[in-house]
């Protein structure tokens, strides 16, 4: 489905990212995943094999970022898809949210998507996709998660706008709005809202989460790689802006 292409996914070492760099590379795609942690590329590099590309990049360093491009430029010759991926997620009460943990979701959710697309966008080659990843939160309004879902709406918003803008190069713009997804994420969100959380009681926390949604259980990451695959694919085609909602009835019924 994708001999040929050419694909980079930010936060690939880990959950979402590294489900979906498995499936592109599955499906033909040479792929290069970056990431801060240099063990956590390491670990991914050893599960996906050695023909995957490693990049430290941290994407609220225009320079990282800079970085990066220019060593996909060099290995690939060129971008056809780029996963703008990366994200931290916890919880912001309104009462106790200091300017440091608003300021951390911004700068990693919202200006690293959005500076990671202006250094790679140059790099990458006419009708190519970019996939943004937002989430089931740009869409209710749940208690204690003004900053977190404020940064994935701006999110919603550039695959609408940048899609407009990109649209000379042929070059679309969509997004993924993951559900409640079992991944290494899901801890951080339950340690900022309850510290000191056991895993006995992580666990609890899961299960009551999951209940909620009407499917009855968490999503998995290779469910969001298969929507990212589709968008990556060109049988999506005639998709600009858009956004798919992949969260077990969560944000829908
Ligand atoms: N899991 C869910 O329930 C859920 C729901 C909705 C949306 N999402 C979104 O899905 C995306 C992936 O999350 P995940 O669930 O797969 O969580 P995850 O397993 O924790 O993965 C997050 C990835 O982002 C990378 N990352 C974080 N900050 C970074 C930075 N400053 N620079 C570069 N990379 C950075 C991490 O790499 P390092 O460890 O190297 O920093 C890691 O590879 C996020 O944007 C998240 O908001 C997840």
């Amino acid at each position: 489905m994708l001999n040929n292409k050419t694909a980079l996914i930010t936060g690939g070492s880990s959950g979402i990212g590294l489900a979906t760099a498995k499936l592109l590379r599955d499906n033909g795609a040479r792929v290069a995943i970056a990431g801060r942690d240099v063990a956590a590329l390491s670990r991914a590099r050893a599960i996906l094999g050695n023909d995957v590309l490693t990049l430290e990049a941290d994407v609220r360093s225009r320079e990282g970022l800079q970085h990066m491009a220019a060593q996909v430029k060099k290995e690939f010759g060129g971008l056809d898809i780029f996963f703008a991926n990366a994200g931290v997620a916890y919880t912001t009460p309104l009462a106790t949210t200091t300017e440091e943990q608003f300021d951390g979701l911004m700068d990693i959710n919202v200006k690293g998507a959005f500076f990671s697309i202006q250094a790679v966008e140059p790099v990458m080659r006419e009708g190519g996709s970019i996939i943004l990843n937002t989430a089931w939160l740009n869409q209710v309004g749940a208690s204690g998660r003004a900053a977190l879902s404020a940064s994935k709406a701006a999110v919603r918003s550039f695959a609408r706008t940048l899609s407009a803008e990109l649209l000379p190069r042929r070059i679309r713009v969509n997004a993924v709005s993951p559900g409640l997804i079992s991944t290494p994420i899901l801890r951080g969100v339950g340690q900022s809202e309850h510290p000191g959380q056991t895993e006995e009681q992580f666990r609890a926390y899961i299960q009551t989460a999951a209940g909620h949604i009407p499917i009855g259980r968490l999503g998995s990451a290779e469910e969001i790689a298969g929507a990212v695959l589709f968008l990556a694919s060109d049988a999506s085609s005639y998709m600009l802006g858009s956004e798919l909602v992949i969260d077990g009835g969560f944000g829908q019924l």
